[in-house]
């Protein structure tokens, strides 16, 4: 039995990792901290766990392997890298970090002290982004030319667990709004996809609608459109928005030499590929999660596989770190009006 803590109880904390721990047979939450007490304690009740009155209390217990940090943005770091350094495989949410210095810090701590490091890029996982890898790699669109990407929905203000203290508004806490909130997850997806690395980015981020209990407009970027240019030439769109006031928008689009690939365009097919002959083929493979609809995401089995077997996870740090490069590469073409060169 896997002993695990969840740091950070909030929403994504009670809508996917403690459940999915919970429904784990291998896995026994042990412990559980949040900064707000009543929270931790809360939870803690619901899932048989003690409640830690401070992090340092919780990764001081010998028997606790592995966390969940699923606290705010600005401390992904600080928490996964006490942990790390506590002796505890981390799965950290996204956006793996605040700074490109504290992505490639954690990787760094992850590979001194021999602790796993897995971020929570879970659309890799659903079951259609998988079977459109497995597609793509047999051909079924020839070779990939270009793509169109994107998520949105109409802010994190209708998720989240506290309204009154919406930290995703809030550039101290956050860092990025929507593009490393939801632009990450497809700038992943697609170094997935395609199997290749993001190289050039050239991106323009705005704040277009959303404001702050003031009126004030955000200091955070509420839409992001970006060019990325990736090895061997593909070049493609990925946009986020946190602007898209209507159903979530979840789709991508790969455009190959043989036909075009559509994933999570169609209502009932979650892939539909249409050949350049004109032959359609339509996969009916799951839908696929939003805030309002959650359905297993499979992060915690895929982490929890990785335990128990005792092997690296594939989205790792370092492969995480990729995108980020993409995120904050994205963010410095967009202050500087240029193209940016991602290393
Ligand atoms: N993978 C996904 O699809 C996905 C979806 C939503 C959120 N997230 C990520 O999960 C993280 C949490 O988001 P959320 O929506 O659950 O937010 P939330 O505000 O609902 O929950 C965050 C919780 O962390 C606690 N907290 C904040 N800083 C802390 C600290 N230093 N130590 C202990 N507790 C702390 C807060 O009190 C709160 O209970 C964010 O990084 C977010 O980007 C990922």
């Amino acid at each position: 039995m896997i002993q695990v803590g969840v740091i950070g109880c909030g929403k994504i904390a009670q809508t996917r990792h403690l459940p999915e721990y919970a429904d784990h047979a291998q896995v026994n939450i042990a412990a559980v901290y949040d900064l707000d007490f009543e929270r931790a304690k809360g939870v803690a009740k619901t899932y048989g766990a003690r409640a830690c009155a401070s992090v340092e209390e919780l990764l001081a217990d010998k028997h606790i392997e592995a966390v969940s940090v699923c606290v705010a943005n600005a401390s992904h770091f600080e928490v996964s890298a006490a942990a790390m350094r506590a002796g505890k495989h981390v799965l950290c949410e996204k956006p793996m970090a605040v700074t490109l210095e504290q992505c490639e810090e954690m990787v760094r701590i992850s590979e001194e002290t021999g602790r796993y490091l897995m971020i929570g890029h879970n659309q890799r996982l659903t079951k259609t982004h998988l079977r459109a890898k497995e597609l793509v790699s047999q051909g079924e669109i020839g070779k990939v030319l270009s793509f169109r990407t994107t998520f949105g929905h109409s802010g994190p203000e209708s998720w989240m667990i506290d309204r009154s203290n919406n930290w995703f508004f809030d550039k101290s806490r956050a860092q990025f709004g929507a593009l490393a909130d939801l632009g990450v997850h497809k700038t992943d997806l697609i170094q997935f996809l395609t199997g290749k690395r993001i190289r050039k980015v050239t991106a323009k981020l705005n704040t277009l609608h959303k404001t702050d209990d003031a009126g004030k407009k955000l200091d955070v970027d509420d839409h992001a459109v970006c060019i990325y240019e990736m090895e061997d030439g593909i070049v493609g769109t990925m946009t986020a928005g946190w602007t898209y006031y209507g159903r979530e928008d979840n789709s991508t689009v790969l455009y190959g030499t043989e036909g075009i690939m559509y994933i999570y365009c169609d209502e009932n097919f979650s892939i539909v590929i249409e050949k350049k002959d004109g032959s359609r083929v339509c996969h009916q493979i799951d839908r696929i999660q939003t805030n309002t609809d959650q359905t297993k995401s499979g992060i915690i089995d895929a982490w929890v596989a990785c335990l128990l077997e005792k092997k690296q996870p594939g989205i790792s740090g370092a492969e995480a770190l990729s995108a980020m490069k993409a995120i904050f590469a994205a963010s410095e073409s967009s202050r500087t009006g240029r193209t940016v060169e991602v290393k």
